[in-house]
């Protein structure tokens, strides 16, 4: 097998990006966007000693499981990894991949429960944020095409309560067609990445309960004509506030912290589980609303039927889900090591009124959670921990930790299996896995969240 070869192929697994299994010759070759059961003609992209890489060019055979996706621009945007596949087989997919994920790390099976989701499999996403280019003369906005800088521009709305994006709600779509009247009206033009030149650079949307924060990333000081953008928003009907982000620096990080508010309140408000948070741009937020409260609400609840003890809440963000766990727990630890979220989570702590049994610490937990567990276990403290951290998973040392302080639970919610699966190995000689439940906190995309629960032995 070479590259550029044309081969017909039987897909006979999946593999972890979601995408089809095949093997040639006992070498295995991904192939994206097809199935297990189905017969593909493909050209091979890449072959290396490991692997090769392989896209469809025909699908000869599909599988009773292939749909045609909502979005027409799917098998060329590159954002989205599952729309052709029915919604219930994704969530197959992803449970045997947690499944594959822990066997692999514990080399023994471990039980996982169905995924779960709130039934909203469209239009979940809290948050837009996209590029923006010009296209035939106009500013667009679009997606980057897979493993590119291109933009590919979305196509027109295919239902009227999404965007055309169908990841977005309608309303996000509005602010965003304001918008691009207004840029293409005032005849702004769009940041060269390769120059460093020219102005818009992101369109970046959350919506915070009814409220939209808009903000605008540019290469320069000031957004022009703002009045104009402010009249156009407002025309849509919806209630936002209009933030500047002025980014001039020659990077691909899309938000700079140069952030000036233009219109409305600096942060807008939303209920998380019965706390009220107060959301700014550069906040950290899970960005599916109905899915992140279920996944609150779990694990608050576990910890309720634990009895109620302390708890150290590790990678707390902006203190959303330690002041959620404050109703559950006696006392609660935020760690975090971002000062500007440990301010939001000082100021959501007083809001709340669990300035006497939240604290948080700001720091790295490789560093800080040592010493807490250290210290609540010569105080004779029971206590459990939760652990929400990126995706490259625990420090060594925070693991370490547990090993040694031996907190009675702990609940580890991961946005990544195949590092969960690694960090519950470490754990294994010394916890129990009582349950692993995926949550379906991503529709349509390879991506899952996993919340594993364990018991001291
Ligand atoms: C997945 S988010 C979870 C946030 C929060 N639990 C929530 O649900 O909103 C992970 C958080 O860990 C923080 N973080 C990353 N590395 C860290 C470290 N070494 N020590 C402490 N916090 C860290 C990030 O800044 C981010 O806020």
């Amino acid at each position: 097998m070479k590259k550029g070869d044309i081969l017909d192929l039987e897909i006979t697994s999946s593999g972890m990006e979601g995408e089809g299994v095949a093997r040639v010759e006992g070498q295995v070759v991904f192939v994206p966007l097809c199935m297990q059961g189905e017969k593909v003609r493909v050209m091979v992209r890449e072959v290396n000693k490991k692997f090769a890489r392989a896209s469809v060019i025909k699908v000869l055979e599909p599988c009773e499981d292939r749909v045609i996706p909502l979005c027409p621009i799917f098998y060329r945007c590159g954002c989205c990894d599952m729309q052709h596949i029915k919604y219930r087989k994704q969530l197959e997919i992803k449970k045997a991949n947690v499944e594959a994920c822990l066997y692999k790390a514990l080399k023994r099976r471990i039980d996982v429960d169905d995924v779960r989701g709130d039934g909203l499999v469209f239009g979940y996403r809290n948050k837009i944020q996209v590029p923006l280019a010009k296209v035939a003369g106009k500013v667009v906005a679009g997606y980057y095409k897979g493993n590119t800088h291109k933009v590919v521009p979305f196509g027109e709305r295919v239902r009227e309560d999404l965007g055309a994006c169908v990841m977005y709600e309608r309303g996000m779509q509005d602010m965003l067609d304001a918008f691009l009247n207004y840029a293409n009206e005032a005849g702004l033009d769009c940041y060269d990445e390769e120059r460093h030149e020219g102005f818009l650079r992101h369109f970046v949307a959350r919506k915070v309960g009814d409220k939209y924060a808009v903000v605008i990333v540019g290469n320069g000081k000031k957004l022009p004509l703002q009045k104009s953008l402010i009249k156009a928003l407002t025309n849509t009907g919806r209630k936002f506030s209009l933030y500047f982000d002025s980014n001039t620096k020659k990077t691909n990080v899309i938000m700079s912290s140069d952030i000036t508010l233009i219109y409305g309140e600096a942060r807008l408000e939303a209920d998380v589980c019965g706390v009220r948070a107060k959301v700014s741009p550069l906040s950290f937020m899970q960005i599916n609303d109905g899915v992140r409260d279920m996944i609150y609400r779990d694990v608050a609840e576990r910890i309720k039927s634990d009895g109620e003890g302390t708890v150290i809440d590790a990678y707390s963000g902006a203190g959303v889900l330690t002041n959620v766990l404050a109703k559950s727990a006696k006392k609660v630890y935020g760690i975090e090591i971002v000062p500007e979220a440990v301010a939001d989570a000082d100021e959501l702590t007083k809001s709340c009124g669990n300035a006497v049994k939240v604290v948080n610490i700001c720091g790295d937990c490789a560093q800080k959670l040592p010493l807490l567990a250290d210290k609540l276990r010569e105080e004779r403290e029971k206590f459990s921990v939760v652990l929400d951290p990126p995706r490259k998973g625990c420090d060594a040392k925070v693991l370490d930790a547990l090993k040694s302080a031996k907190p009675d639970a702990v609940y580890y919610i991961s946005c990544n299996p195949a590092t969960l699966a690694r960090d519950l190995a470490i754990l294994d000689c010394d916890y129990e896995i009582l349950s692993v439940s995926p949550y379906d906190m991503f529709p349509q995309t390879k991506h899952v969240e996993t919340v594993a629960c364990l018991k001291r032995k």
